[in-house]
């Protein structure tokens, strides 16, 4: 295992390039093994998350080989309906795989995800959306057992707005007979991406990026060449890292439309950001001022930067109300306390009292995202931080440590005790 000893207190400056989404790889990995071809994967970010994806892939037998930022699929020869547990269970998007082999077999076993540390995540809606397309469901022994000589198009609402279950239901209805109607479908930019990649395969999808998506089932999807958008929630990350350390950075290779919720908020707590095509500067104050946040389904502010931002507000002049909305995402508050943050949370919000500096501590990482915001409160805190259970900042982080330091952090990653 290896922790992040963080020497906090240098303003970070210069430029640095985002990598590929990985919320959006994650799901075009797995639908592209819904082609009987081989499909050509670009920008795809090296995280362990997309390793996951493609070892679970590799043991239902569809051929994934991965390299830099490249990774070739091939759903040709797929030929397990049972997904493995051990490798499940470590992933909850592993989840779209359901869709995949219900499409391509019209037979799936897959474990159903444990909890998180984000809280309970069940997947009632994507079951009740494979249902709808036809699927026999049987729940046993933690597995969801799925069954369907050929998925049948409907028209499926989903009880609220759902990454996961809009993609889920995307995947599964492409090869399905006839029109499928997703509605109240989620908006995010991954779900636009998923699109745009299947309609690439030979799919017929319409309205994605909006709250109803038509998908025409097609016979069979073909080979296609692809690049991945950039990740919005690093681009995010990226920003509030220069804004807590009062530095000067342009972020390149990302969308600053994708991050719109995130620029309008850094902005009001006095950050000054330019924009071009694909590119942002941020340059920041000594200290950000307080500012009111409230997490929401795209294009509101993102809930994967919930934590990064509180970070960013432990410093701030004021003290300012951050409602978390998705997900019961605060036990790294705890963490943030250690460091000298004055939050209180209660009822899904956190009232965080600015204060002027923090100080290191050592501090351990709970889930991903709680990394990022623990990362960033150590480069602006006074002293060394020792941040352990940095396994889960690598899985949805390309090379995080490496991209701060390119920036003038000084963060070494070493073996834990
Ligand atoms: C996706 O998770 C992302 N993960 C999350 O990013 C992101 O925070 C979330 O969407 C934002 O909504 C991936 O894309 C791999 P949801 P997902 O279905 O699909 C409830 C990260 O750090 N719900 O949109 O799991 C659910 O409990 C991760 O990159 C049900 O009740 O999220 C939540 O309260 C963290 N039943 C709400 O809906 C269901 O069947 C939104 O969840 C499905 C969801």
């Amino acid at each position: 295992m290896e922790k992040y000893v963080v020497y906090g207190g240098n303003r970070l400056k210069g430029q640095v390039a985002v990598s590929g989404a990985k919320n959006s790889a994650l799901a075009i990995i797995v639908a592209a093994a819904l082609a009987d071809e081989e499909c050509l994967l670009k920008n795809v970010p090296s995280e362990v998350d997309v390793y996951t994806i493609a070892e679970i892939l590799r043991d239902l037998g569809v051929k994934v080989e991965f390299h830099g930022n490249t990774m070739r699929v091939d759903g040709s020869c797929i030929r397990s309906y049972q997904a493995p547990y051990e490798l499940v269970r470590k992933m909850r998007a592993s989840f779209y795989t359901a869709g995949l082999l219900l499409a391509r077999l019209g037979k799936a076993e897959v474990p159903l995800p444990g909890g998180c540390s984000l809280g309970s995540r069940p997947v009632d809606f994507h079951i009740k959306g494979f249902q709808a397309l036809g699927a026999d469901i049987h729940i046993e022994h933690g597995l969801m057992k799925a069954e369907a000589t050929r998925l049948t198009g409907t028209k499926i609402y989903i009880n609220r707005s759902s990454v996961g279950t809009t993609i889920n239901l995307m995947i599964a209805s492409s090869l399905a007979q006839g029109t499928t109607i997703l509605e109240n479908a989620a908006k995010e930019p991954e779900i636009v991406d998923l699109a745009s990649f299947l309609n690439s395969m030979g799919a017929k999808i319409k309205g994605a990026g909006t709250n109803v998506i038509k998908i025409e089932g097609v016979k069979r999807l073909r080979g296609t060449e692809y690049s991945i958008i950039p990740d919005r929630i690093e681009a995010g990350t990226l920003m509030i890292a220069a804004a807590i350390t009062g530095g000067d950075v342009v972020i390149t290779d990302m969308v600053p439309e994708h991050v719109r919720s995130a620029v309008l908020n850094l902005q009001e707590a006095g950050v000054q950001i330019e924009e071009s095509l694909s590119e942002i500067r941020v340059y920041a104050p000594e200290r950000p001022r307080a500012v009111d946040v409230e997490t929401a389904p795209y294009p509101g502010f993102p809930t994967d930067l919930q934590q990064p931002f509180v970070s960013l507000m432990s410093i701030a002049q004021g003290t300012s109300i951050i409602r978390e909305n998705i997900f019961d995402r605060f036990r790294y508050v705890d963490e943030l306390r250690r460091m000298g943050a004055d939050i209180k949370v209660e009822h899904g919000t956190a009232i965080v009292r600015g204060v002027p500096k923090l100080t290191g501590a050592p501090v351990e990482t709970t889930d991903l995202r709680a990394g990022a915001a623990l990362v960033l409160a150590s480069l602006a805190a006074e002293g060394v931080t020792e941040i352990t259970g940095i396994e889960h900042i690598d899985r949805g982080y390309e090379a995080l440590d490496k991209k701060l330091n390119s920036l003038g952090a000084n963060i070494k990653r070493v073996q834990a005790d």
